[in-house]
């Protein structure tokens, strides 16, 4: 489990700074929470991929009406330009957009999954990011043509008895579909969607709507009304036996993690939005076969931000080694793999995905880009 980290940080579930009182409990519980987690959760089942001589089907849809959810936050309705029926597709999955600017971004799919007509997304817009979500925002209209590959789905939900869903801010997105299907099928379920403010946290209408026949199944959380909740208390909420469902930021997936392990749920399935933290970094060098040029690679950056710095075209898109979209070939080096798409041959021939993977401390990798 070699991503489940001591704990030396002290984030809270947005990460910012905790208290001592926070940092002694976690300290408490890691040792223990690793044990449990590694025997009793899926923290590290591979997501979902296709084989890999599947070729990604790419689909033109057009924007059929986009709307303002909350602040930041827009969803877009996407069909056929004809109108015809799309794919079906299971609470968890996502589609990949193909943008304007050649961008490719991952979105998890929020509407019903029973409207074989309309595929609905809905994006949060990040200040400081890549600007795949501002363009997003700003570029894709009503009536804009877009290509699109998928669903697919790298979060299945499994319908246990009982389930603990948490989501944070735009972590909705998976976990409502979820929770509708929850409620369809009668489990015994309880969702707590946290967030800055109100006005913040997108679809607390449906989610309202979901709960009205049992209000206490779900748990609206504006940060600014009840101040921003711990992980442990959120877990308390979890059924025993049961299952946790989590989407969020970083720093509460990472806080779930460590501390599930005294909860009384049995299984834990959550999906990150951003990549995951790198473990067990050493610092390597690129070098770029074009033109000889070596590019350090710091213990705490991957491959793939040093790269972008010195190539912004290089695509990408999910940033945790399942999509292949940031694969580059590998002249001469030895290659430390830890994403979950590639083959054995496909290694063999010299592909990485520089997202995840890396070198051996010290060593260099000559790259033909
Ligand atoms: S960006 Fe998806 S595998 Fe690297």
């Amino acid at each position: 489990m070699n991503t489940i980290t001591p704990v030396t940080r002290p984030p809270d579930l947005y990460g910012r700074p905790r208290s001592d009182s926070f940092m002694q409990k976690l300290a408490a519980l890691s040792d223990h929470a690793v044990t449990r987690l590694a025997r009793r959760t899926t923290p590290h089942t591979p997501p979902r991929r296709p084989p890999a001589t599947e070729m990604p089907v790419i689909r033109e849809l057009v924007v059929a009406a986009k709307h303002q959810e909350a602040e930041d936050v827009v969803s877009l309705r996407l069909a056929a330009p004809d109108g015809a029926i799309l794919p079906p597709w299971q609470p968890g999955a996502h589609i990949e957009l193909h943008l304007p600017s050649g961008r490719k971004r991952q979105y998890s799919l929020c509407g019903d999954p029973a409207d074989r007509y309309r595929y609905r997304i809905a994006v949060r817009r990040i200040a400081n990011g890549q600007g795949g979500s501002a363009e997003v925002h700003d570029a894709l209209t009503d009536s804009m043509r877009v290509a699109v590959t998928g669903p697919r789905n790298a979060f299945p939900f499994a319908a246990e008895a009982s389930i603990l869903f948490i989501a944070g801010g735009i972590g909705i997105t998976p976990i409502l579909p979820m929770a509708r299907e929850a409620a369809r099928r009668g489990l015994d379920w309880r969702l707590v969607h946290t967030g800055r403010s109100r006005a913040s946290m997108p679809f607390a209408a449906e989610l309202a709507e979901l709960a009205a026949a049992a209000p206490s199944r779900v748990s609206i959380r504006p940060d600014d009304e009840f101040s921003a909740p711990e992980t442990a208390d959120l877990l308390n909420l979890s059924p025993a036996e049961g299952a946790v469902y989590c989407c969020g930021p970083a720093p509460m997936i990472d806080g779930v993690r460590r501390a599930f392990g005294d909860s009384r749920a049995s299984a834990l399935h959550f999906e990150r939005f951003a990549p995951p933290p790198i473990t067990d970094g050493r610092p390597f060098e690129l070098q770029l076969g074009g033109t000889g040029r070596v590019l350090p690679v710091p213990h705490d950056r991957s491959a793939l931000d040093v790269l972008h710095e010195a190539l912004p075209d290089l695509p990408f898109s999910c940033r945790q080694g399942f999509c292949g979209t940031c694969q580059v070939r590998v002249a001469q080096g030895h290659v430390d793999h830890r994403d979950r798409r590639l083959t054995a041959t496909e290694r063999a021939a010299g592909a990485m995905l520089p997202c995840v993977s890396r070198a051996p401390e010290g060593q260099r990798l000559v790259l033909e880009v």
